[in-house]
């Protein structure tokens, strides 16, 4: 359908909260692998941080041989790296666990892609130097508040243990797609950790600082983990790497279509490694076929477009079903990883369609 024909009618983002400020993006509407701006889902704990931009300095302390404070211009002299990578929320698609979890009901749209630009941060340490025996980076964003479940006020603080935080690809990024950080995306600066599920990606960032034990921020050490047990807290462990996943973009789910030929189109995306097959069933699972998985010798971090060519001839309700594998032979269970904070949902992608 030309979009002339329906002047105005535009995908939107889709809100889930608005205070904080918690949006989905419109992820079935979306062409292209670089998000604009507008369509970038948002995701918030806090209320947004008032910053005073005139004076922005980033000071990098705690165990380095010399601590550091950057203006905004030193970081702009240094040599740049550009990545395109998936940013993803670990909550994405919670609201599919069964039994249901608490907490923002994403479905498919806490994701999104575009091109961030920045100083390794690892740029950034070699000029502070790091000192013997340090462990891990905490970054600290400027937005604060209070958490239902503590009485202090807290910023939004994560750590990266050390050979995250020195990898050439995690960055301090001041740029998306060639414009200066959205102000809800973090400008002036912004972290982004490449292959691990977003909440890492700090926003507005206030100071860097080199710890040597254990960092245990409430959205390090009580967010962010996977809790497998509904009543108590045994086997967590902490949400790091994207899961292999996908999204069917078209068709909708429940959408009722004629017989003939249909395209099933999607995106598939990992953490570790890279996207090497997607398969499609119509019949349950009892037969998969191969979809074709377009620029497949693509640079890593980023989704892979799919399509599949599916003809229909007998009417009759349909379960489309998805399976994406990476390069690590990682392939979408089955059945969720249920967790009690519903992090990381990768099952099969399913929906369903009529054909009459
Ligand atoms: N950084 C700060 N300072 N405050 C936040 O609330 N949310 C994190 C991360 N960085 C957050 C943050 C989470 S959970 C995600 S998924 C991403 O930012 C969302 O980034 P976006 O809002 O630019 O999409």
């Amino acid at each position: 359908m030309s979009s002339s024909r329906y002047p105005g009618a535009k995908p939107s983002l889709i809100v889930r909260k608005l205070h904080p400020e918690n949006q989905e993006t419109p992820i079935h509407f979306i062409t292209g692998d670089e998000i604009d701006h507008k369509m970038f889902y948002r995701r918030n704990h806090f209320s947004y941080p008032t910053l005073t931009y005139s004076n922005y300095w980033l000071p990098i302390n705690g165990s380095v041989v010399s601590p550091r404070i950057f203006s905004a211009q030193d970081i702009l002299k240094l040599p740049s790296r550009t990545i395109t990578a998936v940013l993803e929320c670990a909550g994405n698609k919670r609201s599919f666990f069964e039994p249901k979890v608490f907490g923002e009901q994403w479905e498919n749209g806490g994701i999104s892609q575009g091109r961030w630009k920045g100083v390794p941060l690892r740029t950034l340490l070699e000029l502070t130097g790091i000192q013997a025996g340090a462990t891990e980076v905490v970054v600290e964003g400027y937005d604060y508040g209070k958490r239902t479940d503590l009485d202090n006020i807290y910023t939004y603080a994560r750590s990266l243990p050390l050979e995250k935080a020195l990898h050439p690809d995690t960055i301090i990024a001041y740029a998306y797609n060639d414009q200066p950080i959205p102000f809800k995306h973090g400008y002036p600066l912004r972290l982004i950790v490449p292959q691990w599920y977003g909440m890492a990606s700090v926003k507005w960032i206030k100071q860097v600082s080199i710890v040597d034990s254990p960092f245990k921020g409430p959205f390090q050490s009580i967010d962010y983990m996977y809790y497998p047990n509904k009543e108590n807290d045994d086997n967590s462990f902490p949400v790091t790497t994207i899961n292999v996943n996908s999204t069917i973009q078209r068709p909708l789910n429940m959408e009722v279509l004629d017989t003939g030929k249909h395209i099933i189109k999607g995106i598939a995306w990992t953490g570790k490694g890279v996207i090497s097959k997607v398969e499609i069933s119509t019949d349950f699972g009892k037969t998969w076929l191969y979809a074709n998985i377009m620029n497949q010798d693509q640079e890593r971090y980023r989704w892979f477009s799919w399509s599949y060519e599916w003809v229909v001839l007998e009417k009759g309700d349909y379960t489309i079903m998805v399976k994406a594998t990476d390069s690590h032979n990682q392939s979408q269970p089955t059945s969720p990883f249920w967790n009690r904070k519903g992090y990381g949902y990768n099952a099969i992608t399913k929906i369903k369609v009529k054909i009459e």
